[in-house]
């Protein structure tokens, strides 16, 4: 089977939102075997003054995160949020809108149209093994930093956990793939491998459930003495 290009997958994507939703919900429990609650823990926290949202889908998430941060008492702060599929930023369009501090766009997360060190963090939720581009994906996320700034992503790995969750896990990942909406699983080394050659520093990581979870962030340049 060929990989999907970024057109085969945005218009794998094509489908309501609420289906959307619910479907990323079975998924979230049955395939990454993660929740909710430690999913808003993880990437709560990953928001500096300029944030971008790399592959927002219908923005549900962002929204429960955005809660989650008011909940806190952690500081309102700008949010960019892109997607490739044009019918998952429509849901997004509508669940922001009217929210000044959400600005959403059309954009391939390989080409992100902002130029260098426009962002403070970046997060990229349940996306990477999305993307057909992952190499092209990581540079330019590095790029659109600010240097200091950091990444927070999970990336699907091949399913780890025993029978018979391993199973429905390993179930629902080919029919993600025969539909286009799911790339590849990896294997931690080789994602961390991506993640370190596109330039990232590994500031802490974790496997749980079926998912890496890593925060990277972008090196400052070192002083040069005279
Ligand atoms: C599983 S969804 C995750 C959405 C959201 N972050 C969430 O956690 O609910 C993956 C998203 O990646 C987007 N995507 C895939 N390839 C992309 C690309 N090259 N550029 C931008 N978005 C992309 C898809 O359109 C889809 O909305």
């Amino acid at each position: 089977m060929h990989a999907k290009s970024r057109d085969e997958i945005a218009a794998a994507y094509a489908s309501p939102p609420w289906w959307y939703d619910v479907r990323g919900f079975f998924i979230l429990t049955f395939a990454y075997n993660s929740t909710l609650t430690r999913q808003l823990r993880f990437f709560g926290p990953n928001f500096g003054p300029r944030h971008l949202e790399v592959a927002c889908g219908t923005g549900t998430l962002l929204e429960l995160v955005l809660r989650w941060r008011r909940w806190k008492h952690l500081p309102q702060v700008h949010i960019v949020a892109v997607d490739y599929a044009e019918s998952m930023l429509a849901g997004a369009e509508r669940r922001f809108a009217g929210n000044p501090n959400v600005e959403l766009r059309h954009a391939d997360v390989a080409a992100l149209p902002y130029p260098d060190g426009s962002f403070d963090t970046a997060n990229i939720a349940n996306a990477v093994h999305c993307f057909p581009d992952v190499d092209g994906a990581l540079k330019d996320i590095l790029r659109v930093l600010k240097p200091g700034g950091t990444v927070a992503a999970n990336v699907l790995l091949y399913p780890r956990t025993i029978w018979p969750f391993k199973s429905i896990a390993e179930w629902i990942d080919r029919w993600g793939m025969r539909k286009g909406i799911l790339v590849t699983p990896y294997r931690r080394d080789d994602i961390r491998g991506a993640i370190v050659r596109a330039g990232f520093v590994v500031a802490s990581e974790t496997v749980f459930g079926n998912c890496y979870e890593v925060i990277a962030s972008k090196a400052r340049p070192t002083a040069v003495s005279p």
